[in-house]
Parts: structure tokens; sequence; C-alpha cells
């Protein structure tokens, strides 16, 4: 008997769609986004904290094979008994595993092991799905659609890692050519206004969530304002020409620190070609868009830039009260464009084009309880040191966002699509 899908959250590609449907669509996204690429782009790791497609390949794949078949699939044998030890990203209750930033130096397995290591877990799991029950087996189910989130997760992880990598190249190759689409002016700057009062965050009801998005609670949020859309490359543009980058009264200390020590002029991709600004895309060498969102900003230069504006960056509560009530639509994965863009007067642009920075630390919601067992490992533990980004970016697979998403990272970190929006308090 074949599963039904229950939840609306389920990364489906149409309402309705099975689970073993949705698990088929998932898997062959991470294939198609694969297909532009060369062989040698499979197997480099362009930075420590950038894994080679080849890896993404197999983790996700080894997810399932961890924590699905083997524990629930009678007689199952792992493809590979290495496999296990290669390919576990950073669960400690499962076991050692090889160094993250060694990941590139790995030949073998060959990328076309991992497609057969893949062909042999999607067997395995297409048997599995058939024998789950939704109700009575509805942990499993969810434990499944937990790994397709995850897969999802690393669609976008194995874009911007290969971006990276692709950045490296004078030869600037491209990825996928870009859409010959008409220019589209930003909208207007403005606020959208909000009144101080109590205001619900976090995640409860049907569907899919991580257990970082919930419980559900309440937080008190003083009168607050936030712009009508992310700030774009032209406001930025000016930052730096007004020598944002060299007025250390605009840094916080670490930034500050970091700014000096890299180097950093401008935005990560961005380079000055006869008074021009230029920067490297999937779509390759292109010149910058005044209107697009910035990207590929670290939180440093993020609250800069909003320091210099007068201005501040959200709470990620402000943003998801804001967000809240919003349709989840805009220049996600599934418009290809794979590249942020002004989106005209058309929308207020939480959703997708940039990952927008929030001032708040990566934290355990109070009453936070972490999944049971190994995969408490998923999120919980991260829960230090990072920061919360909200709204998915031009990478996000439309079924993987929500409002109540908290992605999260080092304040340094500026490969994945990173953006800004500001925010203000009234007076
Ligand atoms: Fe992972």
């Amino acid at each position: 008997m074949i599963a039904r899908a229950t939840s609306t959250a389920r990364p489906d590609l149409r309402p309705g769609a099975s689970l073993l449907e949705a698990y088929a669509a998932v898997r062959r996204v991470t294939s198609e986004l694969c297909r532009p690429l060369a062989l040698e782009d499979y197997v480099v790791q362009s930075a420590p904290e950038c894994s080679p497609v080849k890896w993404h390949l197999a983790h996700t794949t080894w997810f399932f094979e961890n924590f699905l078949l083997a524990p629930l699939l009678p007689g199952y044998r792992t493809f590979h008994p290495r496999y296990g030890y290669l390919f576990n990203s950073y669960y400690e209750t499962v076991g050692t595993f090889f160094p993250r930033p060694m990941r590139g130096l790995l030949s073998r397995p060959t990328v076309e092991d991992v497609f057969r290591y893949r062909a042999h877990v999607d067997e395995h799991m297409r048997e599995l799905i058939a024998r789950l029950d939704p109700q009575r087996d509805a942990q499993d189910v969810s434990r499944v659609t937990l790994g397709l989130h995850h897969e999802q997760q690393h669609q976008e992880l194995l874009l911007t890692d290969a971006k990276n990598l692709l950045a490296l190249s004078p030869l600037h190759p491209v990825y996928r050519e870009a859409a010959d689409e008409p220019p589209v002016k930003g909208g207007p700057f403005g606020w959208l206004e909000f009144p101080a009062g109590i205001y619900n965050a976090g995640f409860e009801g049907q569907g899919f969530a991580f257990d970082n998005e919930t419980p559900r609670h309440r937080v008190f949020l003083e009168r607050f304002a936030l712009a009508t859309r992310p700030v774009s490359n032209g406001e930025y543009l000016e930052f730096m020409e007004a020598g944002g980058y060299g007025d250390a009264a605009l840094w916080l200390s670490d930034g500050w620190r970091k700014v000096n020590e890299a180097g950093w002029q401008a935005p990560q991709y961005w380079e000055q070609i006869d008074g021009k600004w230029w920067h490297m895309t999937l779509s390759g060498f292109q010149r910058i868009d005044p209107h697009a969102p910035v990207c590929h900003v670290s939180y440093y230069e993020a609250d800069a830039f909003a320091r210099w504006a007068g201005k501040r960056l959200p709470t990620e509560f402000e943003w998801e009260a804001a967000a809240a009530s919003l349709p989840v639509a805009g220049n996600l994965l599934d418009s290809g464009r794979l590249q942020p863009s002004a989106a005209g007067n058309a929308s207020h642009q939480f959703f997708g084009d940039v990952w927008e920075w929030t001032s708040s630390a990566y934290s355990a919601y109070p009453g936070f309880k972490p999944l049971a067992g190994s995969l408490g490992e998923y999120n919980g533990k991260f829960m230090v040191s990072q920061l919360v980004l909200r709204g998915g970016s031009c990478a996000t697979p439309r079924s993987h966002i929500r409002a109540t998403y908290r992605n999260f990272f080092y304040p340094p970190d500026r490969w994945q699509f990173m953006g800004l929006r500001l925010a203000t308090s009234p007076d």
C-alpha cells in the first residue's frame, strides 16, 4: 500500500501527491540540479565550509539509509560498509566521520559509484514507503518527510557550493544561461509599520516544521517598522562609495577585524573593472543590477550598512510578525533564475531572492525540545554563536520555506544567498 500524504507542507510538487511521489520528485530535483555540471565540478571542495557536489549527493542518500532503511526495512544491507564514515556529516551519536575540510580530497568513491548508491537507496526507499501506513507508522512517515526537507536544504547548499567553486575559475563558467527577461525596477522604498503588542512566533499545526521552529510562543514587540523590500545593490553601492568599508565607527569590533584581515571592499563575488562593478553569478560574470537585492554580504556588512543608513536589522520575531500572513511566493528555486532580482511593485519580497539577516541570536525557543535520539543533533546543538536568517532565497525550493523557518549561519559567512532588510523603531 502506498502511504498517502496528509501534510500540505510536504515537499510535493503538486497537491495531493503521495509520499512516494514526493520522494521521487525531491530526489529528481537533486539530479536535475547536477545536470549542468561537468564531471570535474562534482569533486572539488572550494572552501572548508563548502562541500563537493558528490558529497551532497551521497550524504543526503546516507541520511535515508542510516535513519530509515537500516532501522526500518527488514533485511536491508548497507550499500557499502565505509559510506557511513564518509557521508555522516556531524552525528556524533551515530559514529565517527571523515573530516569536513578534507571532503574534496576524495577521488573515490567516484561520481558513478555515488549515483549507483543513490539508485540503490531509492529502490529500497520505494519498498519501505510502500510498506508504511500513514496512521500506524506516522512517526516513520514524518522521518521520511524530514529526509526530504533535509535533501531540499542540500539542494540549496549544492548550488551555493557550486557557485563558490565556479567563481574561482577565471573562465567564469556558466552554470545556467540567464533567461532573456526585460529589466525590472525595484519597488519604491517605504515602511511597513506594526503596533506594539504581543505576537505569536514559531510553528504550530498541520504540516512539516523543523524542531527549532517550536514551540509556538508569545513575544512582546515594541512598535516597529520594516522596509518594504530588501536593500538593493544600488543602495549598497552608495554605502561603498561613501567609504563604508573604511569607517571603523560603522562596524562591530569582530566585523572590523574581519574586514581588515580579509581585505573586504565589496560583497563576495564582486569585482571592479574600469570603474564598473561586476559579479559572478550562476549565469556567469555579469554587470551588477542596481535594482536587485544586494547578496553575499556577511552579518557584519549587513549590520554596518544598517548603521550607516541610520537604521537597524530586524529581530527574527519582527520579521516573522510581518511575514506570517503573506503567501509563500517569490523568486525561489522554482523560478529558475538562481539570482536575486528586483520585483517591481509586485511584492515585498519577504520570501525568496535573499535570506535576510536578523539581529537575533540562534537559540532555543522557550520549551524547545530537540527530536528524540540521534536526530536531536540536527538543529539543537548548533544553538550558539550563530544568527538567524529568514525568508529563503532564489535557491530555496518553494515547498521548503515558510514564515516560521529559521536558517542560521555564523556572522562572517557570506557564500549563501544572504542579504538584508532594514528595520527601525518609530518615535
Ligand atoms: Fe545534512
